[in-house]
């Protein structure tokens, strides 16, 4: 299995249903922090379930959902059903759009899950598909002496916050025989020091690199923001 049969598949990476709506909720408030204006059109790269986006749609013009997993998008669609503003779209789709499409390109928790030569194609692309003084926000990303326990606690904090910490005690029991726990020992995940990843933003275009109050639950792993060149 690749990360890419995970997502596609019915894993169990949210603890419970109450700890889902937690995290998008969230996640939809964070990334409505960084739109620009009312009119927007914006990038949710990497979007998952994004069981909150039909607020994300009420704060911006256009908003596009790209999700690589057929799966997901078929349960985005079936969430959204016609509304007017969504698009779900695949990576090839996002490619396919016409320069210039954006004024935000938004990728939470995702690359982590891309080798470096993947996230230096897909910066390629999100520079493309910006306008000129269009920004980017790469969230939740994994600096190297982040250990899985720091993941787990920060789980354990928000669990209790959230009123779902039996649900993430069997979770994280689950986790530990999980195929999660399986990939993340025979793959990695891709992690990046502050001064790396700001390198590669830059070495891609990006102009104002600056780092941000991190999305979702966990103050350990890192936000940053571009803006393309006008
Ligand atoms: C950890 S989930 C994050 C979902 C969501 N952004 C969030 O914050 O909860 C990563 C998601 O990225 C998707 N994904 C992985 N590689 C991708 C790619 N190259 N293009 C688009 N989506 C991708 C996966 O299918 C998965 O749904």
């Amino acid at each position: 299995m690749s990360w890419r049969d995970f997502w596609n598949s019915e894993h169990a990476i949210y603890v419970s249903p109450r700890h889902k709506a937690l995290h998008y909720r969230q996640i939809a408030t964070d990334l409505i922090g960084h739109i620009p204006a009312p009119d927007a059109v914006v990038l949710d790269h990497g979007c998952g379930e994004a069981l909150d986006a039909a607020r994300i749609a009420l704060a911006c013009g256009r908003l596009y959902l790209c999700e690589a997993a057929p799966s997901v998008r078929e349960k985005l669609r079936a969430m959204l059903g016609a509304k007017a503003n969504v698009s779900v779209v695949s990576p090839e789709e996002v490619e396919a759009l016409p320069d210039a499409t954006f004024d935000l390109v938004v990728a939470n928790s995702l690359i982590q899950y891309l080798t470096r030569s993947e996230l230096v194609a897909l910066l390629a692309t999100w520079r493309e598909k910006l306008k000129p003084g269009g920004r980017l926000v790469i969230a939740d990303v994994i600096p190297p002496d982040v250990s899985p326990l720091t993941d787990a606690s920060q789980l354990l904090a928000f669990a209790w916050r959230g009123g779902f910490l039996g649900a993430a005690l069997a979770g994280l029991v689950r986790t530990a025989f999980s195929d999660y726990r399986k990939l993340r020992a025979q793959y990695g995940l891709s992690t990046y020091r502050e001064d790396e990843i700001r390198g590669i933003i830059a070495g891609a275009g990006f102009a104002d690199i600056g780092r941000d109050k991190n999305f979702g639950h966990n103050p350990h792993r890192m936000t940053f923001v571009g803006r393309k060149p006008a």
